[in-house]
């Protein structure tokens, strides 16, 4: 079933067309990834489901809604959730206070939200042994591993994660990887990807999309993309 749809759009930001008549699907239980390189309008599309940035035209339906038009906290409400490339922590806050942001609209109770944290520091458990500690004193990683948890506190039924693997030491990129399989396999999370890593993001995905300047250029399932002789050309570096 589809979760998302997304019906040509079309964003500019003054005279820069950065997306154009694009259009995709996300159906539950799917991970999807953007392929794309710098400027292709990865981080444009997720800014725009996430009501930061306003389409120019085109349609965005979240299970069933329209959210062209929703402000950003009422598409959280709704259940689509990003964690923005570049982190953006909330630097002067503790590791606690900005994991209990991001269930701010949720108006959890407490036992819930205790819940939620020991799912998120099973998922990361160095954020529970830096849980005092002012988010601007962690390290690059950990502020990766801050902003997905603090996504997930909002408990997504879709996750965007733009860039989750930006300034991150290979290993630890792995293991990021790893949780968002673990996440979508184990509690049906639905993840729309963004990465410059195409091989590592089709790797795990079940679906891809191509997107170069603004447009989508070839779409299709990760694993035959993956072998695919122009992407492998363009992207992966063969
Ligand atoms: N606020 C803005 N004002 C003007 N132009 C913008 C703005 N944000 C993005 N752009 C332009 O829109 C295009 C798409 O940018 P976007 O950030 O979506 O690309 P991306 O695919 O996420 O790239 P990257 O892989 O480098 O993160 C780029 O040409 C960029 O310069
Ligand atoms: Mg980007």
């Amino acid at each position: 079933m589809s979760l998302l749809k997304v019906e040509n759009l079309t964003v500019r930001y003054g005279a820069i067309e950065a997306l154009r008549n694009v259009s995709f699907e996300v159906n539950e239980g799917e991970i999807v990834t953007f392929v794309g390189s710098n400027g292709a309008g990865k981080t444009t599309t997720m800014r725009t489901l996430s009501g930061i940035v306003r389409a120019a035209s085109g349609r965005m339906q979240f299970k069933g809604t329209a959210i062209e038009s929703l402000p950003s906290h009422q598409v959280v409400k709704l259940g689509l959730v990003q964690s923005p490339e570049g982190r953006l922590v909330f630097p002067d806050l503790s590791v606690r206070e900005n994991l209990l942001l991001g269930a701010f609209a949720r108006r959890a109770s407490h036992a819930e939200l205790n819940r939620e944290l020991e799912n998120v520091f099973e998922l990361f458990p160095r954020l529970q042994e830096r849980l005092k500690q002012d988010a601007h004193t962690l390290s690059g990683g950990e502020q990766q591993m801050l902003a997905i948890g603090r996504a997930l506190m909002a408990k997504p039924s879709l996750l965007l994660l733009d860039e989750p693997s930006l300034g991150i030491a290979p290993l630890l990129v792995q293991q990021i990887f790893q949780k968002i399989v673990e996440l979508n396999k184990k509690e049906g999370m639905t993840v729309l990807l963004a990465e410059q890593n195409a091989r590592m993001a089709l790797k795990i995905a079940h679906r891809a999309y191509v997107l170069e300047v603004g447009e989508i250029v070839q779409q299709g399932d990760a694993q035959v993309l993956l072998k695919d002789e122009r992407l492998q050309k363009a992207y992966l570096g063969g």
